[in-house]
C-alpha cells in the first residue's frame, strides 16, 4: 500500500482520524486498480465505492460543524467541494481516456497531497475545536 495515513495526521478526534484512514484506504486501492491496469468494470465499483465514502465522510464533518456552531464552516466546505470537483473531472478523464500515467501522477496530487494538505491544516483545526465542544 503506498498511500496511507500517518500518524502526524491525528485530529485528536477518533471518529474523524478512523474516517480518514479509510478514506486513504479506498483512494489507495482506486490508484492500484489504475496501475494495475484492471478492466473498466473493476475499476467502476473502486470509483462507486470511493465516491460513496467521500460523501459520507464529508457529511459527517458537516454535521459535527453544524452541530457545534463551527466558525470556518463556510471555508471548510469550499475546500470540501473543490476536492468533489476535482475528483469528479479525474473520473471523467479515467471514463474518456482509460487509466494512464498521467492520470495516476495528477490523482497523486490531486487527491493525495490534497487530502494530506487539507488534514493537516484544516481537519486539524477543526478537530481541535471539536475536542473543546464535544
Ligand atoms: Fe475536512
Amino acid at each position: 500500500m503506498s498511500v496511507q495515513w500517518t500518524p502526524d495526521l491525528g485530529t485528536e478526534v477518533n471518529e474523524i482520524d478512523d474516517q480518514h484512514k479509510e478514506l486513504f484506504k479506498r483512494i489507495d486501492s482506486l490508484l492500484e486498480a489504475w496501475k494495475q491496469g484492471k478492466a473498466h468494470a473493476e475499476v467502476d465499483k473502486v470509483i462507486n465505492f470511493l465516491t460513496e465514502y467521500v460523501v459520507f465522510h464529508f457529511g459527517n464533518e458537516e454535521k459535527y460543524m453544524v452541530k457545534y456552531g463551527y466558525t470556518n464552516k463556510v471555508q471548510h466546505l469550499a475546500q470540501h467541494d473543490l476536492f468533489v470537483k476535482t475528483f469528479g473531472r479525474l473520473k471523467e478523464k479515467f471514463m474518456a481516456r482509460g487509466a494512464n500515467a498521467e492520470l495516476i501522477e495528477e490523482a497523486n496530487q490531486l487527491l493525495v497531497d490534497w487530502l494530506k494538505n487539507h488534514i493537516k491544516y484544516s481537519d486539524k483545526a477543526l478537530g481541535l475545536f471539536l475536542k473543546r465542544k464535544m
